[in-house]
Formats: structure tokens, sequence, C-alpha cells
């Protein structure tokens, strides 16, 4: 057994459900919540059938000190924690070993049994540490599963490579203890955003023609939900101001629901200068009718005209802020995305700008979408996943370009002041 240790508060205060799947590496799960818990932990187990063929339930219920929850339908273990409560308390969800089995079931999405359940229930980020026959791992159905749970968000740890339970060779074997925690650690820590303020627009507005009509689009939120859900990961503190959509709100998210342009244009000036960073992510309707109907409009045989008018730019109006947040837009084309793009970023003096094509599975209205993010640097193209992983990864480019910005504010503000003081000395004042 290894000597290593994590540091005591590597994992402090971490609320881990470990879901253990039938395989002979499930004895070393025993070690792995003996080291989660060293390292600052709270753990609950989750046994799948297979897995308490291999170790007992009160194995598991000693290392981790709580009771294990082992199905659907255990009435103890439910009136401990009934399985959605157990959903909404886990920060973090680990399998660990993860079988091919259990694999393939994540990545088919089915819900027949607890740990699955859980996982369709949770918002937790989860980690899958695999552990199978090197050829299992290696084949064809396997690896299309581990590809689509890494488009979901899912973290792999391993498997490592070496000598097999069978005279075999290869990788396949479950990631040792302390690596697996080790590799959460190291994601785990001071989060970046921790004590900011992000402000994040989503989904359509509705622009009333007459009481029952109205002019909308396809938004449906999920991409600014999405922001939303990533930014209070890393620690923000986030305000989303919702345009009608029918999404739940991400928890810990507080949430403003909105309809027209003009009513997420106030939302969102109400908040914009007290902000550390605003994400433009809602599809706002660019044009309003002139007048409302008081009325249902009657058909009369002829056309009917409609008179617009233009939509306030709540983007350009929070970038003309002084002072102002880190200003991130977004640029939904069908054509000439990153000219396009460019242009919108130069003329409402955004911070960034996150491109995406519309149409063919991506975008408006889809599960996944595709951004090519550009800055006044140069342009990052992060590629085709669903809209949650990519709104993690998109949040990890904005904290490092905020960063950046707020390290040139600093040393131009110190330029300010040194150019000042020097200026007092030669009119032979005293600096104040
Ligand atoms: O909601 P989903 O179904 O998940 O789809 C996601 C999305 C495609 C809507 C999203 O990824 C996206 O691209 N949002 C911006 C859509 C858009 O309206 O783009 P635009 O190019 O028209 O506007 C550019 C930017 O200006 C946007 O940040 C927009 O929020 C902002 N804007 C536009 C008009 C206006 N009057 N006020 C604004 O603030």
């Amino acid at each position: 057994m290894s000597q290593q240790h994590e540091a005591p508060n590597a994992l402090a205060g971490l609320r881990v459900l470990l879901g253990v799947t039938g395989g002979i590496a499930a004895y070393k799960a025993c070690e792995l919540v003996r080291r989660l818990r060293e390292a600052g932990a709270e753990v609950r187990v989750v046994l799948t059938a297979n897995a308490a063929r291999f170790v007992t339930p009160l194995t598991f219920q000693s290392l981790s000190g709580q009771p294990v929850h082992s199905g659907l339908w255990d009435e103890a273990a439910e009136a401990a924690m009934g399985h959605l409560q157990l959903a909404h308390w886990a920060q973090r969800i680990l399998i660990a070993p993860a079988s091919a089995n259990a694999i393939a079931r994540l990545a088919s999405g089915f819900a027949d049994d607890l740990l699955t359940t859980l996982c369709l229930a949770s918002e937790a980020p989860v980690a899958i540490a695999p552990a199978m026959n090197l050829r299992m791992w290696g084949h064809a159905a396997t690896q299309a599963n581990v590809a689509l749970l890494r488009t979901r968000g899912a973290l792999f740890l391993g498997p490592a490579e070496g000598r097999m339970a069978e005279p075999e060779s290869g990788p396949g074997r479950l990631l040792e203890p302390h690596r697996i925690v080790a590799e959460l650690a190291s994601r785990h820590g001071p989060k970046p955003l921790h004590g900011k303020s992000v402000l994040i627009s989503a989904g359509p507005t509705f622009e009333d023609i007459d009481p029952v009509r109205f002019i909308g689009n396809r938004s449906s939120g999920r991409m600014g939900f999405a922001a939303a859900q990533a930014a209070v990961e890393q620690g923000a503190q986030v305000q989303l101001i919702a345009g009608p959509v029918h999404l739940p709100t991400p928890m810990g998210v507080v949430r403003v629901d909105v309809r027209s342009a003009r009513d997420m244009r106030e939302a969102v000036m109400a908040r914009a200068s007290t902000c550390d960073i605003y994400i433009g992510a809602a599809a706002v309707g660019d044009f309003r009718a002139h007048e409302i109907a008081a009325h249902k409009l009657k058909k009369s045989g002829a056309a009917l005209t409609l008179s617009l008018h233009e939509n306030p730019d709540i983007l350009a109006a929070v970038a003309a802020l002084k002072p102002r947040p880190f200003v991130v837009g977004f640029a939904a084309e069908t054509q000439n995305v990153e000219a396009y793009a460019r242009a919108k970023l130069e003329r409402k003096k955004l911070d960034l700008i996150a491109a995406n094509q519309v149409g063919e599975g991506r975008g408006f209205d889809a599960c996944e979408n595709e951004i090519l993010l550009i800055s006044r640097d140069g342009a990052e193209r992060l590629a085709r996943a669903d809209k949650l992983a990519l709104a993690r990864q998109l949040l990890l480019r904005i904290i490092e370009k905020f960063e950046m910005a707020k390290a040139r504010s600093g040393v131009a503000k110190g330029k300010a002041v040194v150019r000042r003081s020097a200026t007092v000395k030669r009119a032979g004042k005293r600096p104040r």
C-alpha cells in the first residue's frame, strides 16, 4: 500500500458521494473512503447490487461513519436521507471503481438503480475512475460511452496501466486511491470567483403585439443557465436575469424573471454597476411593436403592417458604464461568424465575445454548442460539447482574462499614481 497521504485539508468540507460499482477493484474503494476522509471530505457511499457482492455495506458504513445507500427502495436509508436530498447534498459525485456496465448505463441515461438515478438528479460534477478488463476498456462501445460522458462534462480519472487481476497487463486498473484523491484535491481549493459577483442574462425576450401574440425567438436559456451554474461552481455570487424560459434555477443562483427587452434592460442596469463580470447570453429581441394593441388584432382580409421600434442595446449600455464590469457578449450568427463577432466586440466595446454558429444542432434551443471565443489578443475555439461542459470551459477562460484585465488596470493605476506624485514633487508640494 502506498504511504503517500493527502494534506489534511485538501478536500476540507467537500461533500463527496462515492458510487462503488461491481468489480474486484471494489475493495480499493475502502481505502479511498479512508483517504477522502483524511483529506477533510464528508463521504456518503452508494453501493450497486454488484458491488455489494464484493464488499459488504457494513464495511463502508464503518469507514465512512454514515449509513450506506444501496437501493431506491431501501426504507432505512431513505428515512436517513431521501435519494433526492442525497442528490442535492452531493457537491461532487465520484464513481470508483466504475465498471464498463456502469459507464454504459450512465452514458445511456438510465435511472433504474440508486446510483444512476442520483447521477441524473444531481447537479454536482461527476468524476469517474474506471476499472475493468483491458479489452473491455479498449472496446469501441466503451470508448464511445467515455467520449459521450466527457462531452457532458464528466471527468475521467484513469484507468492506470499495469498488472490486472487476470495474468494480463495494460490499461484498465483502478487509479490508486491516493492519486484519485490528489486529482480531486487539485480541482478543489480556493475558488477563483469567491467574493466576486457575476450578472448573467439568459433566454429570449418576448415583445407583445396584442394581448395574445408576441415577437419572440428560439432561445431556450440553456446556455445562460449553464454559465450561471459554472460561475457558482467557481465561487461567484450569481444573479441571473432570465427571459421567459422553463428551466430550473441552478442551486445558489438568484434569479429574476423578465419578459421584454426593456424589462431585461431595467433588471440588468439596476445591478450591472455593482457586479464584477457581466455575461450577456440572452437573445434580446432587437425590435418591439411601436404600439401594443389593447385588444386582439382581427383579420381583415388585407395585409397587416406592424410598425417596429429598435430596442435598447443592453450589452453596449453595460460596457459604457463607468466604472464598468468585465463585459462578455455572445454573438449568434448564421454566416461570417468570426467577422461579425469581431465587429460586435469593437462596436459594443466588449472585453470578450463568445461567437456561436446557429443551426445543425448547435446554439439556439439545442443541448450542445460550440464557441469561438474572441478577445483583442486573439481567438480560441471551444469544441462542440454539452452546454454545461462548455460553460465550465468558458468560465475558466473568462476568469483568466478577468484576472489579466484587473492586473493591467492595477499597473495603469500604479503608473498614474507615480506620474501624479512626480508632478506634485515638481510643483514643490508634498504628495497627499
Ligand atoms: O438560449 P439557448 O437556447 O441555450 O441558446 C443560446 C444562444 C444561442 C441564445 C446564446 O449562445 C447566444 O448566442 N446568445 C446571444 C444571442 C444574440 O442575440 O446574439 P446577437 O448577436 O443578436 O447579440 C449580440 C450580443 O448583444 C448578445 O450578447 C446579446 O445578449 C446582446 N444584445 C443584443 C441586442 C440587444 N438589444 N441588447 C443586447 O444586450
